[in-house]
């Protein structure tokens, strides 16, 4: 008999979806009418679980998965599983290490450029037809250069490193702050998230949200400054995301270049009218090539737990 997997979140590579057809009876729950009625069914016999990084899983949930021997996030952030309960339960837990590293930093940087050059909204100018209406070259107001500017990564973890190094070939001095200086890195430690922000003309979020929530507060947008820009593809719990808002709105910071946002897919409605943001739809590891290493990360780890070994990126056993 095939083992029972549930699985919390699509993934959008049809080639490892049919092979984890051909392994597993899947259970997609974002597919079912009634998924309360799929655990009432199923749940006892649920052995694996795929999730992704932000959906996580409940605790509440896992309560109802008593033959569970694994779960598999779709990701590299597990601040939505409780990890405590996890190890409790001596229940792996896996993440996607490394698989994604190059594709967030990579979108960093976009969001870097287009919200300094104004890249999108330039972009809405022309095909709006203002250009036309407007063709004097007054009509838009001229950007920011991002080459040289400094700076601060906020957690330098993986895609920290990946964006310090990205920026470093911009000629951009590169600061960071993070729990503890990494001795490891030629690049500069703040430990005072607020003089990183002081010292910096951007600020890059990349960090872990599973002890820190809200740092960026309107004390840091503040110590960033009307000149500052902020970016993040971490997590939007990260940033106190009313802070955020109003300091854009008042232009107490020069722009903000948004992958995340504390209650996705809600985004404040008021940034949708600011033209100094750039918004994604959590999209940084969004590409063929990532998406197809972290699921076949997945479908190593639901391998391992299920011979009874300990996957290798597990967390917690
Ligand atoms: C993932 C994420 O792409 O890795 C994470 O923690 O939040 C995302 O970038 C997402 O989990 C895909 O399922």
């Amino acid at each position: 008999m095939k083992p029972h997997i549930l699985q919390l979140n699509p993934i959008l590579v049809p080639s490892i979806n049919t092979r984890l057809d051909a392994l597993y009876t899947m259970h997609r729950l974002y597919e079912q009418s009634d998924p309360d009625a799929t655990l009432r069914e199923h749940g006892g016999a649920i052995r694996g679980v795929i999730t992704g990084g932000h959906t996580g899983i409940k605790r509440a949930l896992l309560e109802r998965l008593p033959a569970l021997e694994i779960v598999a996030v779709n990701g590299v952030g597990t601040d939505a599983v409780d990890l405590d309960y996890a190890r409790a339960r001596k229940l792996p837990v896996t993440g996607t290490f490394g698989a994604l590293t190059e594709d967030v930093a990579d979108l960093a940087i976009a969001l870097l450029l287009a919200t300094c050059r104004n890249v999108c909204a330039v972009d809405r100018f022309v095909r709006s037809g203002a250009w036309l209406r407007h063709p004097q070259p007054s009509a838009i107001p001229l950007a920011r250069r991002f080459s040289g500017m400094r700076v601060g990564i906020v957690g330098l973890g993986r895609v920290g490193r990946a964006v310090a190094t990205r920026v470093a070939a911009f000629g951009c001095p590169v600061s960071y702050t993070d729990l503890a200086l990494m001795p490891d890195a030629a690049w500069t430690y703040v430990a005072d998230l607020r003089q990183l922000a002081r010292d910096s003309d951007a600020l890059v979020v990349c960090a872990a949200a599973d002890k820190a929530e809200g740092i960026i507060d309107a004390a840091v947008l503040d110590a960033l400054g009307p000149q500052g820009f902020l970016v993040n593809v971490a997590r939007g719990r990260l940033v106190r995301e009313a802070d955020l808002v109003q300091a854009l709105r008042e232009k107490r910071i020069a722009g903000a270049g948004l992958d995340v946002f504390v209650d996705e897919p809600n985004v404040p409605p008021v940034l949708f009218e600011l033209d100094n943001v750039t918004l994604q739809a959590h999209r940084a590891s969004a590409t063929v090539e990532t998406r197809t290493a972290m699921a076949e990360m997945v479908l190593a780890s639901l391998a391992q737990a299920l011979a009874g070994e300990r996957p290798a990126h597990s967390l917690t056993t």
